[in-house]
């Protein structure tokens, strides 16, 4: 059985609403529920970033923390966790991930250059593109076909990262590899694959960095998956992985077991310290770098608890539990279940709605209205448009029920399958929605939607 390897300190009360109330609350919303208050929500599956709860040595770390500006005590100790975990060179704070990206590329990318990667997360996408250079995606075929069942299914295409190198490689600045791949549904690189794509960076002289937001997670499936892990612990695997690169971006908010942070590590001098003189014009002293000395106490305690073997157990047994629950009622998912989330496949689920009316906006708000629970599209909203401005659909057109870390029981779980099952059955009354207006970048937090029908009252 898998049980919740802690007790719970501390407690926080769930308002509970009523569907007129969640009906009024998603109009106001514009039909997005980014823009809901969280208040509204029942149980909050949005994001898994940021939004897991702290262990008691956590919460007691924070009253260690030296909020001295410059050579905090707090920034060694996260600098010993960090270099020990990772074994960079320079690590550079950040207030979180999507920090780490942009002082990365400001630092290093200039306007046609090309970035490779199994799949771009969105704000690492974005912050590539703003600096006018392209973001490719190149997982393995495997990885765009959600019912699909393949152990690793964030591999890198190598044959396919060889052959843009060859035709293009004055034009690739860095190849990246996401672990877990999120926005492919949460699934594993493998040891093997990590290897082969740094044996080919080294062969064409290009750096290699990992995205590495859940790196425990991905080295979890690892030691589950591939040949001869299984006696390593998942923190000598998280080694190994991060060895195989020449530097990371971290967002601390995910397997930091943090509320906030990041962090950019690597190797490269000339790099870092271009990375640090911005981060010093725009985040903060190289070492605080727009955190406070208590979020780095915080961080460093949450990659000591992250690679904890029976915490990990856990982590991917509760996926793995609301995911057999889904598939037993016969809910189309991501195969197999990812790290951090459950992928709901909205084309299959929904096939009477076509991708630019946005079958997964119409499956999260169908899903809010019913019980509460918040979840986010991943599809062609998040990704239709193109740097030409031009609305294409998505590969794949998913909803993601993320799960934050430590927060939910297996009944919250239980109550989330039942509402999806109940969504399900109310599939053939649901319609699409159109865009009333978005932003030109990013628009799926910000745009806002009118049903193409009234939204039926069930
Ligand atoms: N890379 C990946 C793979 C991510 O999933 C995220 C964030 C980031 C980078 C950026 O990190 O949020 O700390 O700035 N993902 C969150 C999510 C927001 O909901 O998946 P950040």
């Amino acid at each position: 059985m898998n049980i919740e390897p802690f007790r719970i300190k501390a407690v926080e009360p769930i308002r509970f609403t009523t569907r007129a109330e969640r009906e009024r609350a998603l109009e106001a919303a514009g039909y997005n529920v980014f823009g809901l208050r969280a208040e509204d929500v029942i149980i909050d599956l949005l994001t898994d970033s940021g939004t897991g709860a702290m262990s008691a040595a956590q919460w007691g770390a924070l009253m260690q923390g030296d909020e001295s500006y410059a050579g905090s005590r707090s920034f060694e100790r996260f600098r010993e966790v960090v270099h020990d975990l990772t074994g960079y060179k320079h690590i550079i704070p950040t207030h979180q991930g999507r920090a780490a990206e942009r002082i990365l590329f400001h630092s290093t990318l200039q306007p046609g250059d090309l970035v490779l990667n199994n799949i771009h997360f969105d704000t690492t996408r974005a912050n590539i593109e703003a600096e006018g250079a392209e973001a490719r995606d190149l997982v393995i075929p495997e990885g765009r076909l959600p019912s699909l069942v393949h152990p690793f299914k964030g591999n890198m295409h190598l044959d396919g990262l060889e052959s843009v190198l060859r035709s293009e490689g004055d034009r690739v600045r860095m190849v990246m590899v996401t672990v877990t791949n999120n926005s492919g549904g949460g699934q594993p690189v493998s040891l093997e694959n990590l290897r082969a794509v740094r044996d080919i960076c080294r062969r064409h002289g290009k750096p290699f960095f990992l995205d590495a937001c859940r790196f425990a997670e991905n080295a979890w499936f690892i030691r589950q998956r591939e040949e001869g892990q299984q006696q390593r612990t998942p923190k000598e695997i998280a080694q190994e992985m991060f060895s195989l690169a020449d530097g990371c971006i971290m967002s601390a908010k995910k397997d930091g077991l943090a509320n906030i942070g990041g962090f950019l590590a690597l190797n490269d001098d000339s790099v870092a310290q271009k990375c640090r003189n911005l981060l010093i014009l725009t985040e903060g002293f190289p070492t605080y770098g727009g955190l406070a000395g208590y979020d780095l106490e915080a961080i460093a305690r949450g990659l000591e608890e992250v690679v904890d073997e029976s915490y990990l157990r856990y982590r991917i047994g509760q996926i793995q539990y609301l995911a057999d629950k889904l598939m037993n009622d016969g809910i189309p998912i991501v195969q197999p279940p990812g790290g951090h989330a459950v992928y709901l496949d909205a084309a299959q689920l929904l096939p009477h709605i076509p991708s630019l009316e946005y079958p997964g906006v119409a499956l999260v708000n169908a899903l809010y209205l019913e019980g509460g629970v918040r979840s986010t599209e991943i599809g062609s909203v998040m990704f239709g448009v193109s740097p030409d401005g031009v609305e294409r659909p998505a590969g794949m057109e998913l909803v993601r029920l993320a799960i934050p870390r430590r927060l939910y029981t297996q009944t919250h779980l239980d109550y989330v399958a039942y509402v999806v099952a109940a969504v399900a059955g109310q599939r053939h009354g649901f319609h699409g929605y159109r865009i009333v207006s978005a932003p030109p970048i990013l628009r799926h937090f910000t745009a806002r939607f009118e049903p193409l029908m009234p939204v039926a009252v069930m």
